[in-house]
């Protein structure tokens, strides 16, 4: 997290506190995926992830206290939120009352720069921004990693949102309270590489089936899983060099198969789960003809529809260029690396 302010005794405090602390996080995109989980209650993930966090589409998230109120309440875009969403919120607050030895219900006011749930992370930049604010607002002092810690009990991508530029989330060892303690994100601190993330915005409606339910499946029912898992492994090392000597081409080639693979594995879960769509495929055949072209573009897909690709930002252009013509339907959103999750200042209320 960055704290990039100093809120003074009065004035700019007092205003943050009476509405309630407002944090800002970005969504990440894995270069190494994070799919299935091996506790389901604390979330704790089978495979280590590395993702890059972008500087677009962010989630604004305000928690203020509500001491005088019966339960908690959640907006989502303005809108009541009902259902899952809103219950996964209640429960983060629960875990985060808990913690802080605190009961006040509270009300959390969550504004997302991305359609929520289309495949765009929303709930990894949804649940580092929680976190930041509900942490602040039930008066938890807590470092980057406890932070990271925290998110990923909300959603494991979030975990890796509290960082900026690249990042790592181990899966952790152990169990119970030993998992728990060992699985968080931190920084991988990558000198003089800062590729462009070119998003083509293939289907911005909610999934299908949800990213929670299709990893179940897939770690269930899917015989390809185990051997994802296994080569994910090698993937992180090779990555790990590749970001090292910031090598676009290797960074690509090892982001494109992980990618591949986890779609792989979910193909093969029964029933299938297909979240590549025909313009999905249409984007990345615009992919390969920019590498038959000579420019090193290569593409990442989560689990929606929509392709991310990675290029030279001097490509950026080119690489939407293709993009939009092999897919005509699609909308194209170019990003780089983004900052990590953050209170906001006294200055931008
Ligand atoms: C395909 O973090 O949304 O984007 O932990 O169940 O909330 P939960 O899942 P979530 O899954 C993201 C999966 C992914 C790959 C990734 O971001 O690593």
């Amino acid at each position: 997290m960055s704290t990039d302010h100093e809120w003074g005794p009065t004035g700019p405090q007092e205003r943050v506190l009476d509405r309630g602390p407002t944090a800002i996080a970005h969504p990440n995109i894995a270069l190494i995926k994070y799919w299935g989980k091996r506790d389901e209650r604390l979330i704790i993930p089978y495979v280590d992830s590395l993702s890059m966090t972008l500087d677009v589409f962010p989630t604004t998230t305000t928690v203020r206290l509500d001491p005088a109120a019966r339960t908690d309440t959640v907006t989502l875009d303005g809108t009541p939120a009902t259902g899952e969403p809103r219950q996964r919120v209640i429960a983060f607050l629960e875990l985060v009352r808990e913690m802080a030895g605190r009961t006040e219900p509270a009300a959390v006011d969550t504004r997302n720069a991305v359609p929520t749930g289309a495949g765009l992370a929303s709930s990894a930049s949804g649940f580092a921004a929680l976190a930041v604010a509900a942490a602040t607002a039930y008066g938890l002092d807590l470092d980057d990693t406890a932070l990271s810690r925290l998110a990923r009990r909300g959603s494991a991508s979030a975990a890796r949102s509290i960082f900026g530029g690249f990042a790592l989330c181990h899966a952790g060892q152990g169990v119970g309270a030993a998992a728990d303690i060992s699985s968080y994100a931190e920084p991988v601190p990558v000198p003089d590489f800062a590729p462009a993330l070119v998003i083509a915005l293939v289907n911005a409606g909610p999934k299908a089936v949800s990213s929670r339910a299709a990893m179940r499946r897939t770690v269930e029912t899917s015989p390809l899983y185990q051997a994802w898992a296994a080569s994910s492994k090698d993937d992180l090392t090779d990555m790990r060099a590749a970001l090292g000597r910031g090598d676009l081409e290797a960074v690509g080639e090892i982001a494109e198969r992980n990618a591949l693979g986890m779609h792989a594995t979910m193909l093969a879960a029964r029933p299938a789960v297909r979240y590549l769509s025909p313009a999905t495929v249409a984007v990345l055949d615009g992919v390969l003809q920019l590498r038959r072209d000579g420019i090193p573009a290569y593409a990442t897909m989560d689990a929606g529809p929509n392709v991310k690709v990675l290029c030279h930002p001097a490509d950026a252009a080119r690489v939407a260029e293709g993009v939009l013509g092999a897919a005509p339907g699609c909308s194209v959103v170019t990003a780089r690396c983004g900052p990590g999750a953050r209170l906001r200042t006294g200055a931008e209320q």
